[in-house]
């Protein structure tokens, strides 16, 4: 085929290292989603070009300035973690390449190149959800732990703000690392604090561990509960935490339970492709933006560049996976429900079961 009939989609993913079932995740659900919507969109055959970052923003980096100056890819997507798609964001505003950021989560990563398109979420999304609901049930002290980076900072200020706002009280705000962190120390200090509630925010992949510790050193059985931003109950290792896990209650924008025909399809095809794999919210967000991508391709009819295919991804409107899914032709971020959900058993299985719903929800960062 000739070059010129070739739309090439460089998805920069953290493969291996600690963020590797975010990669594995999202390159699931775009390859499923090409299986399932074809590989011809307007006359153009779509390649699609995986690369491994490892997670380390400095080799995004270079292998997106290489997707764009050699492969001369027509879109850059993926990016597991904010500093990742913050070090891609000048290669984007530079190249006029659109970047469709499909998992990393910190409110200002859209404002960082007006080439970024976001199909994940913001933690200011979930946080506030999950501050407006702790107080109307019983929660009116929180200790906050979260991950010492973007989303985790994002975490920590909008649910301390909002919940504050509400009439509760925040003791104590704990940070730790977001490489090879040691909860122990936190959640003795936890302890010692003894709130009704500690709100949790680490990246997916790190939620099974703070679980773990968290039940080791019965914080449950001293009445402290677990909440958080859904990425601690990641339905990548949920089934796998234990009745620990039973009633615990986040804020999220997706979960694999989530009761729609479309999404039980999705879940179903996911699984088949992938020996049973639980497609978790990075899925949904690398599923999502790949339709961003078709349907923007699709209605520039295959015939203008970054500036065209932007602004062709801009306003899309659609049903996802998750829900309703707007991107705001704005602010180039995604406005969705966000879901308030509670760890049960169900068919034998432990899912992040939803029982509330917050419509349409903006990013809040974006308010300021
Ligand atoms: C980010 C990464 C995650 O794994 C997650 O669950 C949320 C946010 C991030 O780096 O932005």
């Amino acid at each position: 085929i000739a070059q010129e009939n070739v739309f090439k989609i460089g998805l920069i993913l953290p493969m291996t290292g600690q963020q590797a079932s975010t990669g594995r995740q999202i390159e699931a659900a775009a390859k499923l989603y090409m299986a399932q919507n074809g590989d011809t969109v307007a006359g153009k055959k779509i390649q699609l070009i995986v690369k491994d970052d490892t997670s380390i923003p400095d080799v995004t980096k270079r292998l997106a300035q290489e997707l764009v100056v050699n492969d001369k890819v027509n879109v850059l997507a993926g990016f597991g973690i904010t500093p990742s798609a913050l070090a891609t964001a000048p290669i984007a505003t530079q190249s006029k390449t659109p970047q469709v950021v499909m998992a990393a989560a910190t409110s200002s990563i859209t404002q960082a190149s007006p080439y970024i398109v976001r199909t994940s979420f913001t933690l200011p999304q979930a946080a506030v959800s999950m501050a407006d609901w702790a107080p109307k049930n019983g929660i009116k002290t929180v200790v906050t732990l979260v991950s010492d980076y973007g989303p985790g900072l994002d975490a920590e200020k909008y649910f301390k703000e909002r919940f504050q706002f509400n009439g509760g009280q925040v003791p104590e705000s704990l940070r730790v690392p977001l490489r090879g962190p040691d909860f122990a120390p936190f959640l003795q200090k936890v302890r010692d604090l003894k709130p009704d509630a500690l709100f949790v925010f680490v990246p997916s992949g790190a939620g099974a561990a703070v679980m773990k510790q968290f039940l080791e050193r019965g914080m449950d059985k001293a009445g402290i509960k677990l909440i958080g931003t859904g990425d601690v109950t990641d339905d990548d290792q949920l089934n796998d935490m234990g009745d620990g896990a039973l009633g615990v209650v986040t804020a999220h924008h997706y979960s694999t339970d989530h009761p729609s025909a479309l999404n039980a399809k999705f879940v179903e095809a996911f699984g088949k492709a992938n020996s049973g794999l639980r497609p978790n919210f990075m899925a949904v967000g690398g599923y999502d933006g790949m339709r961003v991508i078709y349907e923007a391709l699709r209605a520039s009819k295959g015939q203008g560049g970054g500036d065209a295919l932007l602004a062709a991804m801009k306003g899309q409107i659609f049903e996802s996976p998750r829900g309703p899914m707007f991107i705001d032709a704005q602010t180039r971020d995604v406005v969705q429900n966000i879901y308030m959900r509670k760890v049960e058993r169900k068919n034998g299985q432990l899912y992040n079961v939803e029982f509330a719903v917050i419509k349409d929800v903006k990013d809040p960062g974006k308010a300021k």
